[in-house]
């Protein structure tokens, strides 16, 4: 490859850059990528406030109104780039079989080929950030270091919330440190002199692409969310579940939270929800009434890494450091933690602009007179009757610091991260999936996670409200063979049995079936802190709840119902197992094994094949 040298572009490191590795790679990247300027970020607040004004002044962002919503901005994105891009998002490993049924797959040497045109002058007539990054608290033993490489000044300053980004990274990199290399770039060069002819430059060709063998990241064409900070969906998820595979440990798509109960005895759960089921709700839940002297705290809304200890305990972290949350929807009534966390420091994207300089989406509360809606256009609650037209794109986002949730547990940031008490995975279903279940032992509970179905959401580029099986809400995010990664938890749960250790609880929650109204039965957020008291109830031996043949489930008595007005027959609404429905979900587990049949564990066979008999019983 050239050397930067012979492109005329010095490298230019700072003195506290000791990796040789690391410089080496830059300098290969810029070679290729041919930026007209490579920029070393720090992380500091003074570099996040040059960038936004610079981003100002591109008219990417809009400030807000600094009264309103102080140091906050609005982007808003080309209309082609507002989502995941699963179809273009691929797993490279040498064998296809690795990346398995559920994957995009090319041959790596095939998608290098592929990508080296088009990455080969990429970046002309833009800089290059580098992006320092520690995917956890900085030296953590769970936590591991990334470095970006983008043209795009969103994703720096994105980067920056998301993670613990910065000069700091460097120290713990050493000489000789570990990295994921993640390069990516927004696929627009620029020509001598030209100016950007949009706010948004993304290419309508994208590639998301990850090579979990070398353990790179490789991003082209869009700068949005998921596809372009990679420190998120690319890294902690897809190329750390196989690191976790290949180390012993999970890196998983969940939310952890702490739960105190008036005692003050502490628990930890970490959750598992497809995207756009409420994880950010779930993680900063409000108690209500009844439940005096209980407190729920946010570890973190959407990734967890966790690691096994010497003791058999399962201990987590939050390798993020912001939230990217979904924002239509939110409000004060169903997350006021949310809402106080975005009253400054925020980046909005794709929400609308009101006319006093705030911001406005679908769900919020009232609707303003008038707005510009996220495309730029005059908005109306009347347009919006007439035409159908949002205020805001459906998959429209929030950016802020996890330091602005006013629940924010004391333990986020501890190096140690918090011990497991119980995973929770959860769908959003209409239908069959009572309101909660708890496994009767390891391997159904990962049954139950494997066979996980859900009503797709705006998140993802694609057809909405279709159930498609999400197993462990990782289908988008699993960076190996899917049947691999249920052997992987199997085997887990056999070594910390091994172990003696007590096994963290599985249950299954479904806060979505609706009545014959096609209302939503359950009054969910909230109120979901009665379920929770539940799960915690069983791991104490607390309740009994009552057997089933998919597991166990609270009696209606179980649950405490101070302050909320929900009957029996509401109750049974959300909880009855219907024989016929089962029969039906249990076909459909069938298909996904057919599909999954390379390596599926057999124990997850015969777990269905005890769940048919009870059935039939
Ligand atoms: C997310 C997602 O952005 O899951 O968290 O799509
Ligand atoms: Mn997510």
């Amino acid at each position: 490859m050239n050397s930067p040298a012979m492109q005329g572009l010095a490298i230019n490191a700072p003195a506290h850059v000791k990796n040789a590795k690391l410089v080496a790679w830059v300098a290969d990247m810029a070679a290729l990528c041919k930026p007209d300027s490579i920029y070393w970020c720090d992380g500091s607040d003074d570099e996040y406030r040059r960038l936004c004004d610079q981003l100002v002044a591109a008219g990417t962002f809009k400030r807000l109104n600094p009264v309103k919503r102080p140091n906050s901005f609005l982007a808003v994105t080309d209309p082609s780039d507002v989502a995941r891009v699963e179809d273009r998002t691929y797993i490279c490993s040498s064998k296809k079989e690795d990346a398995g049924p559920t994957n995009n797959w090319m041959d790596p040497a095939e998608m290098r080929a592929t990508l080296n045109p088009l990455f080969d002058g990429c970046m002309k007539g833009r800089t290059m950030y580098v992006v320092p990054f520690s995917m956890g608290p900085l030296g953590s033993p769970i936590a591991h270091i990334g470095i970006e490489l983008s043209d795009s000044p969103y994703v720096a300053v994105n980067m920056k919330i998301m993670t613990r980004m910065g000069k700091g990274v460097y120290d713990v990199l050493g000489v000789d440190g570990e990295f994921v290399p993640c390069v990516h770039t927004v696929g627009a060069p620029l020509a001598a002199g030209q100016k950007d002819a949009t706010a948004w430059p993304c290419n309508k060709t994208k590639y998301i692409v990850h090579y979990p063998e070398t353990r790179e990241i490789w991003s082209y064409g869009s700068g949005y969310g998921g596809n372009a900070l990679l420190g998120k969906k690319c890294f902690a998820l897809r190329i750390a579940s196989t690191m976790g595979r290949d180390q012993g440990w999970l890196a998983e798509h969940m939310l952890i939270l702490g739960v105190t109960n008036p005692q003050g005895k502490k628990y930890h759960v970490a959750a598992a929800f497809p995207s756009a089921c409420g994880k950010t709700n779930f993680a900063m839940l409000i108690p209500p009434a009844g439940f005096d002297g209980w407190r729920v705290t946010t570890i973190g809304d959407d990734i967890a890494w966790v690691k096994p200890q010497a003791d058999g305990t399962l201990r987590a972290i939050n390798p993020e450091a912001g939230y990217f949350g979904v924002a239509p929807g939110t409000n004060t009534l169903t997350n006021p933690n949310c809402m106080a966390s975005l009253d400054k420091d925020v980046i909005f994207t794709n929400v609308a602009l009101t006319d006093d300089g705030d911001v406005w989406w679908e769900g919020m509360g009232d609707a303003p007179a008038h707005a510009i809606d996220w495309q730029g256009k005059d908005w109306t609650p009347q347009i919006a009757k007439e035409t159908g037209a949002k205020a805001a794109h459906p998959n429209a986002r929030f950016t802020v610091a996890a330091t602005n949730n006013p629940a924010l547990d004391p333990a986020w940031d501890d190096p140690k991260g918090v011990k497991i008490d119980a995973f929770i995975f959860g769908g959003r279903r209409s239908t069959t999936v009572p309101l909660v279940t708890e496994a009767r032992n390891w391997t159904e509970g990962v049954y139950m996670a494997a066979t996980m179905g859900s009503e797709t959401t705006a998140a993802a580029f694609g057809q909405q409200g279709v159930v498609r099986r999400d197993p462990f809400a990782m289908l988008p995010f699993m960076g190996y063979n899917m049947s691999d990664y249920f052997q992987h938890w199997l085997n887990l749960g056999k070594k910390l049995q091994a172990s003696g250790a007590k096994l963290p609880g599985i249950f299954c929650v479904n806060w979505f079936r609706k009545g014959d109204d096609g209302k939503f039965v359950w009054p969910g957020y909230g109120e979901n802190m009665r379920v929770l008291k539940w799960m915690i109830d069983r791991l104490e031996g607390q309740a009994r709840g009552t057997e089933h043949a998919f597991g166990v489930s609270p009696t209606y008595q179980e649950l405490n119902w101070t302050g909320l007005n929900f009957s029996a027959e509401q109750f049974n609404t959300v909880t009855s197992i219907d024989k016929a429905a089962w029969q039906a979900e249990l076909k459909l587990h069938e298909e996904l094994f057919q599909q999954l049949a390379y390596h599926l564990p057999a124990e997850l066979t015969a777990t269905k094949a005890q769940i048919e008999q009870r059935l039939a019983a």
